[in-house]
């Protein structure tokens, strides 16, 4: 079966900045936010959809790769923010970049959604099915914040597309591990909106269309469930830590990932973190923080690239990547 490579990287992050010091209002403060969250500040849209980020990082990823927007046979996209709840917002980035010739659908796993994406995308490729494939995490939270809350210090918008393509080689994406537990599902939620809690003018008024969060929950959750399917994932790759150049994690919170790095023995150095600057993207978080690793540094045939995320439902999982 062929190996998925990664051709091309880009990412696209709103302009208009938002420092902690915006938070004051809400009874929060920059010490805290630096120290509990590790995030200094962080982007919002300010007129953008999600796909008008999604496009920026999807062009950036085309033109690294050398192709064209006709070459692409597939856009696998995650959000949890979509343009519209229907038609999937991969199909309005498939329209603004030309991609004619490509299937566009959405994925739905929140702040794991990329991982998942890229998973999809990298098993269209080893059937065969598909040759060149786009996979984009593009979140705009900022749609779905109260602002009058004080867990709106937690996330950023940003956009991260990967251009995939098929090899025969021993490299690419070897191995993957998902998992989900629905019992989950209040941890993290957006309440209304669906058929569940249709909209009304009331669900409006009470803010039931903007994240809930337990927060403690998510963070006991989290350091639990990624440390062993690391090391499941590392294990089925006769791989060490020791093997690993750089881990590239979902950028929850910075305690998140300090507590994930000490349970697998894995040295803070070799984490890959961008939260300081752009908070929690959730889908968009971890095609983000590879374009700014594949670009800014030098990897050698045989390195290997960790992957991890956790999110809302529950989901999480880890993959491993050699170049
Ligand atoms: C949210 C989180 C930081 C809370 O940490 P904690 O140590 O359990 O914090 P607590 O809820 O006990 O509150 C600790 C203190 O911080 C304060 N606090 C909570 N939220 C705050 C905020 N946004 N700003 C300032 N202070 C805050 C509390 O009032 C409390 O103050 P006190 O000690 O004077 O009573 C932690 O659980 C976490 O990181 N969770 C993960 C959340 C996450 O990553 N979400 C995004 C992905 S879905």
């Amino acid at each position: 079966m062929p190996n998925a490579i990664i051709l091309g990287t880009g990412s696209c992050v709103p302009d208009k900045v938002l420092p902690n010091t915006h938070f004051e209002r809400v009874g929060s403060n920059d010490a805290w936010i630096q120290e509990r969250l590790g995030i200094k500040e962080r982007r919002v849209v300010d007129g953008q959809t999600t796909s008008d980020i999604a496009t920026g990082a999807a062009l950036k990823a085309i033109e690294a790769a050398g192709i064209s927007a006709e070459d692409i046979d597939l856009i696998v996209l995650a959000t949890a923010t979509p343009d519209r709840p229907a038609p999937a917002t991969a199909c309005a980035v498939q329209e603004k970049i030309g991609a004619n010739n490509a299937v566009a659908f959405d994925i739905s796993a929140v702040c794991s959604g990329a991982l998942f994406a890229l998973s999809t995308g990298c098993q269209y490729i080893a059937s065969g099915m598909f040759r060149t494939v786009m996979v984009i995490g593009a979140d705009t939270f900022s749609n779905i914040t109260d602002w009058d809350r004080r867990d709106s210090v937690f996330f950023g918008d940003g956009a991260g597309a990967i251009l995939l393509t098929a090899t025969e080689e021993d490299r690419g994406f070897l191995q993957f591990e998902l998992h989900s537990d629905g019992a989950g599902k209040d941890g993290f939620t957006v309440p209304a909106g669906g058929c569940e809690i249709p909209t009304t003018a009331e669900t409006m008024a009470q803010g039931l269309h903007n994240f809930q969060m337990d927060g403690k929950a998510v963070f006991e959750t989290a350091v639990s469930v990624v440390p062993p399917t690391i090391e499941s994932v590392l294990a089925k790759c006769e791989l060490t830590v020791d093997d690993i150049q750089c881990m590239l994690p979902h950028q929850p919170s910075i305690r998140i990932l300090q507590e994930i790095a000490r349970r697998v023995n894995l040295p803070w150095e070799k984490v890959r973190t961008n939260m300081d600057r752009y908070a929690n993207t959730s889908g968009g978080t971890i095609p983000i923080v590879l374009d700014e690793t594949w670009r800014s540094e030098s990897f050698h045939a045989g390195d290997h690239i960790l992957f991890a995320a956790v999110g809302a439902g529950w989901t999480w999982g880890a993959a491993l990547y050699k170049c």
